[in-house]
This record gives C-alpha cells, sequence and structure tokens, in this order.
C-alpha cells in the first residue's frame, strides 16, 4: 500500500535535516511551470524570523502508483543531491493530513527553454561572433551552458545519473544562475537499464538509450549536448519535424542535428562530440565545464 510508503517515507525523515514543522510551511495556489512538473506551487517557509520563496511538489496518498514512485525517488536523489549552486536544492518535506509536501529552493526566472523563447521576441537583430545583443548575449548563452554543465558534474560526482536532461528541466534563479532541476526520473546507480515502458524523452536520448535502455553519467551528457544544441537555437525544438521511426532511423545512420546559426564552429564541434556514438568517446562533465569556462573567458 502506497499510503503507507508515503508515511514511511515521511517517518524517516522526521526528525531529521529536511524534516519542517508543519507551522512553518505557508502554501499558496500559485502554480509553477505550467503544470510540466506536474503539481508545483509556490509558497514560503517561515526560517529564522523571514519566509523564504520556496516551489512545493504535493503526493496525496491516492495518488496513482506511477506518480508515487516519481516522487518518492525524486525525493531520495534529492536528499542525496546536497547543495550545490547549479542544483535545485531540497529545502525539506512534511506531511499534513495524507498529504506529503516537498519544498525546494525556488528559482524566480522560470525554466530556459520558456526563458529562451521569450527573448527571441525582444531580439532586435542577430549578432555576429562575440558581438553583443542587447537582450541574450552569447556570454549569457555561455554562461548558461557551463552552469548547467557544473550542477551535472556535481551530479556525476555523486554517482546520480539524471536521465531527463533537457531545457525545460533547466532553472534560472537570482542573477539568472541556471540550475538543473526536476529528478523525477534520476538514478543512483553506475549504468541503469530501463525495463518498464514509461514515457521517455526520445528527442533527449542517446542513441545506447534509444536502442538498448541503457543509461550512464555519458548518456547524460549526450542529452547535454541537446542542451547546448536548445540554448544556441534560443529554445529550438530538437529534430521538430521528424517523427520518432524516422529519428531512429536517422541517428542510426549517423545523422545529427545542424549547426545553430548563433553557434560557431567550437562550440558546433563540442555539442557533436556529446552526440558520439560511443559513449565513452563523448567528454566528460569535467572536460565540458574546462572547456566552457575558456569560451567564456575568450568572450569577455
Ligand atoms: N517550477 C518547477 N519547479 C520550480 C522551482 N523550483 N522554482 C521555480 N519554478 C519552478
Amino acid at each position: 500500500d502506497c499510503g503507507d510508503s508515503i508515511r514511511n517515507t515521511y517517518e524517516q525523515m522526521a526528525g531529521g535535516p529536511w524534516d519542517l514543522p508543519r507551522t512553518s510551511l505557508i502554501l499558496t495556489n500559485q502554480q509553477l511551470g505550467n503544470g510540466q512538473f506536474g503539481q508545483v506551487k509556490k509558497g514560503f517557509v517561515r526560517m529564522r524570523g523571514t519566509k523564504i520563496p520556496v516551489a512545493i511538489k504535493s503526493l496525496k496518498e491516492n495518488a496513482s502508483e506511477k506518480d508515487k514512485r516519481d516522487f518518492l525517488n525524486e525525493l531520495t536523489i534529492l536528499k542525496q543531491v546536497g547543495k550545490h549552486p547549479n542544483v535545485v536544492c531540497l529545502v525539506g518535506a512534511c506531511h499534513i493530513q495524507g498529504v506529503m509536501y516537498v519544498a525546494m529552493e525556488y528559482a524566480k526566472h522560470g525554466d530556459l527553454r520558456t526563458f529562451l523563447r521569450k527573448s527571441r521576441k525582444l531580439r532586435q537583430h542577430d549578432y555576429g561572433n562575440c558581438g553583443a545583443s542587447p537582450f541574450v548575449s552569447k556570454t549569457m548563452l555561455l554562461r548558461f551552458a557551463l552552469n548547467t554543465s557544473q550542477g551535472l558534474r556535481h551530479l556525476a560526482d555523486k554517482q546520480i545519473i539524471h536521465r531527463d536532461v533537457a531545457a525545460r528541466n533547466v532553472l534560472l534563479g537570482d542573477h539568472l544562475v541556471a540550475k538543473i532541476a526536476d529528478f523525477g526520473l534520476s538514478k543512483n546507480d553506475e549504468t541503469y537499464v530501463k525495463t518498464s515502458s514509461t514515457r521517455v524523452p526520445i528527442r533527449w536520448m542517446a542513441v545506447e538509450s534509444l536502442f538498448n535502455n541503457t543509461y550512464t553519467t555519458q548518456s547524460d551528457v549526450w542529452s547535454f549536448g541537446v542542451v547546448l544544441w536548445e540554448i544556441f537555437t534560443l529554445g529550438g525544438t530538437p529534430y521538430s519535424s521528424t517523427d520518432t521511426q524516422q529519428l531512429f532511423n536517422l541517428l542510426k545512420d549517423g545523422y545529427r542535428l545542424k549547426r545553430p546559426r548563433l553557434c560557431d564552429q567550437n562550440a558546433y564541434a563540442m555539442m557533436l562530440q556529446c552526440w558520439n556514438e560511443i559513449p565513452e568517446r563523448r567528454p566528460t562533465f569535467p572536460e565540458l565545464c574546462g572547456r566552457l569556462q575558456r569560451m567564456l573567458e575568450d568572450c569577455q
């Protein structure tokens, strides 16, 4: 019975560092993220005389088995992730009248994909190499990429495979710092082989995940390459005119996403390396962080 599993999970946390007193949680009705994250609402946690804004996910005892599994899985992962400036961190959890609430750091600028798409409308003209656009400069795009790779390097250090790395799951906090979020599908495992058939983010998946259901940190690197492509297309949809069967065939034949107009050869080479058919030949997150850091320095 999963009502029990919620209570058990919560009881394991009771008295621990993530246990929030019920009275400290302030719920609002303001929905966050267009429902793509399930039920996420804005709230506050009272701490030392102040109210800090949080994003609150809730789970009712009568939720579906799948929702319960994803929710409790995400909570377990969040506890393991700990604190990092480029990861959306856990604030705490509590259980009120059969509902479990998980409070996470609130990222006030929303998700990266939506932010990039909005910035399109603001662009007055394109910019060349390292040239400045009034709204999203190349520096800003590289900083989003660097922040995201730093968050993913932290997860890799903790042996956490995210499995849903995509711009919709990158949130922007204060000063537009990018943070990786949504650990609903994450696993703490060196290699995770998916057995059941659940909805999966096909267009972000590495070839070995698509063809063999195999997930590793190096398959997260492939997905990060797709995030780079999303960044440099200002929130484009990968393989937008391709259906699933075509996509399988194209990837098998070695076809890859084209170079976005805003992306220089250097950054495109990085994407192509992330999409190497052989996982071990892809760059690692520490390498990607180093290279993005240098690209950013060259730009400033
Ligand atoms: N939408 C989903 N999670 C969020 C968060 N942590 N901050 C802001 N918006 C969100």
